[in-house]
């Protein structure tokens, strides 16, 4: 049963003459945390107008971010169960899928990155991996979809062929694109994460030996060093001098594709691998306990505007959360921070005509005025992040193409890995529970 917490309650009558009482969440309470995360993921709806479906309006915002709207958006719906959004999901990434199915479409493919297309691709992932209805039995599967990105991004024709940098993935797919000749960590952290997911939703083997290729790739060419940074890029032909600049987004990838190597190996260099990850990135982009674009929100350069391209900490909440729970003993170190963070990411929600929109910082405690939908996704992606159970949603799915878990309810119906990860991710939550109440005594 839900609860309005005693803060908001006082929130509110303070401000009751005023109508406008912001948003708060108490972090510790569950049922507060979805109903809190149910208003900021309206909210952010009210930003896609479906004009062109999949999209936000284009004149605001780059077609990559469509994708990333899915991707969280479905995060949400797992975590609390709420599918009334899901026509407008499946419609929108049935919509971009292009004529080839691999996330090309004709209007966007010339200037459509690696890091773009696999955004997408990991939004269809993630559809497959919380049993989002499939589309229709002669359309291309959720699963499929990502398959062929992932298989378009393994070839030759996409990565570097000869030098220093030889195998690594370009950023961008067209020699015309400002970018061809760039190693970004975005676009190879993007293919790793896609890979380990694919590999353990299919028990694919080879996609496992494909990611691992590509993570020790990074580590050889120094973009993630031995203090588990992991840094922008760097140039083709030379391959000498990495960018050092280190993004929520890049690291975010890297995290979550460790934990499901971790969890499908189950072996230990994977481990060393997230535990190294994890504490760095915590390191580098808590530093008070609350998520921070380190390169840029310091010195005030991030763009957050509606254009914005840094908003990213989105993906590195996301990527903890799944380290929590395909890595269960990473839990402990790991939630607080998410919990704090989620707490200073709500509480700069207070602008707009309802009194409850975001902003993009979040350690200032007050709203910085960039409100857009990538400064709400994040504040959505953040509470996503500290619901640690997943939601029992009844699947209309028919099965088949690793694509139907048969939600939690029919154990015997899939042997598919995934559905065992998920049934396992509930057990797993219980065990959060415990945690969590035990935050509260402590505080
Ligand atoms: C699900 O989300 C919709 C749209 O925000 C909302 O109207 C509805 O009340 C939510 N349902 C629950 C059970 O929270
Ligand atoms: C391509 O652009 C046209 C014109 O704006 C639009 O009608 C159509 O929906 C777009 N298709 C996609 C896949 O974005
Ligand atoms: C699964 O894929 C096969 C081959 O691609 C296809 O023939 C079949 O219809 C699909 N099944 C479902 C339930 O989508
Ligand atoms: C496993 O992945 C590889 C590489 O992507 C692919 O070629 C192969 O068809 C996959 N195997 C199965 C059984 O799906
Ligand atoms: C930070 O917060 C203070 C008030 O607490 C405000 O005056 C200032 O403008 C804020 N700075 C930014 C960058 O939002
Ligand atoms: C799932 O379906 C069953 C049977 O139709 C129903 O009793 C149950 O309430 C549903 N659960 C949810 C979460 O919708
Ligand atoms: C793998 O992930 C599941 C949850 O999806 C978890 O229950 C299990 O303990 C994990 N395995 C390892 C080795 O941590």
């Amino acid at each position: 049963m839900a609860k309005i917490s005693p803060l908001l309650f006082a929130r509110f009558l303070l401000f009751a003459p005023g109508g406008l009482a912001g948003l708060i969440v108490d972090v510790a309470n569950a049922d507060n945390v979805k109903q809190t995360a149910q208003s900021v993921a309206q909210d952010l709806m009210s930003y896609y107008t479906g004009a062109i479906p999949g999209i936000l309006p284009e004149d605001n915002y780059y077609w990559y971010t469509g994708g990333m709207l899915w991707n969280h958006m479905l995060d949400y719906r797992a975590r609390t169960g709420n599918t009334s959004w899901d026509e407008t999901i499946r419609t929108g990434l049935q919509f971009q899928t292009g004529s080839n199915d691999d996330y090309l479409p004709a209007n966007w493919s010339l200037t459509i990155g690696n890091d773009d297309q696999a955004g997408w691709a990991l939004a269809a992932l993630t559809a497959a991996q919380t049993d989002l209805e499939s589309p229709p039995a002669d359309g291309t599967q959720w699963v499929d979809l990502a398959k062929s990105v992932f298989d378009e991004q393994s070839s030759d024709g996409r990565r570097a062929q000869t030098g220093d940098c030889e195998g690594a993935l370009r950023w961008q797919i067209f020699s015309s694109s400002n970018g061809y000749n760039y190693i970004s960590s975005a676009a190879n952290g993007a293919y790793f994460n896609l890979g380990a997911r694919l590999a353990s939703f299919e028990s694919n083997k080879t996609r496992a030996d494909l990611a691992k290729d590509t993570y020790e790739l990074m580590t050889g060419m120094g973009i993630i060093d031995d203090d588990f940074n992991v840094y922008d890029g760097i140039s083709l032909p030379d391959c000498d001098a990495i960018n050092k600049r280190q993004w929520t987004y890049n690291a975010g990838l890297f995290i979550e594709g460790a934990a499901y190597m971790y969890n499908f190996t189950n072996d230990d260099t994977w481990k060393t691998r997230l535990d190294g990850l994890v504490s760095r990135s915590m390191e580098v982009f808590f530093p008070d306990g609350v998520a921070e674009e380190r390169a840029c929100e310091p010195v005030g350069t991030c763009e957050f505007g509606t254009r914005g391209f840094a908003d990213y900490r989105a993906y590195l909440h996301r990527g903890l959360a799944s380290a929590m729970k395909l890595a269960p003993y990473t839990a402990d170190t790991i939630l607080p921070t998410l919990q704090s963070s989620a707490k200073a990411a709500v509480a700069q929600c207070t602008a707009g005509d309802n009194g409850r929109m975001c902003g993009a910082s979040w350690t200032n405690g007050t709203n910085d005025g960039e409100t857009n939908a990538l400064s709400e996704m994040s504040v959505l992606a953040a509470l996503n992040s500290i619901i640690t159970t997943e939601a029992e949603i009844n699947s209309t799915d028919s099965g088949g193409n690793g694509t139907s878990t048969g939600g939690t309810d029919d154990a015997s119906s899939s042997d598919n890995p995934e559905s065992a990860g998920i049934r396992a991710g509930i057990s797993v939550a219980a065990v959060m529970g415990a945690l969590v109440v035990g935050l509260m005594a402590l505080s």
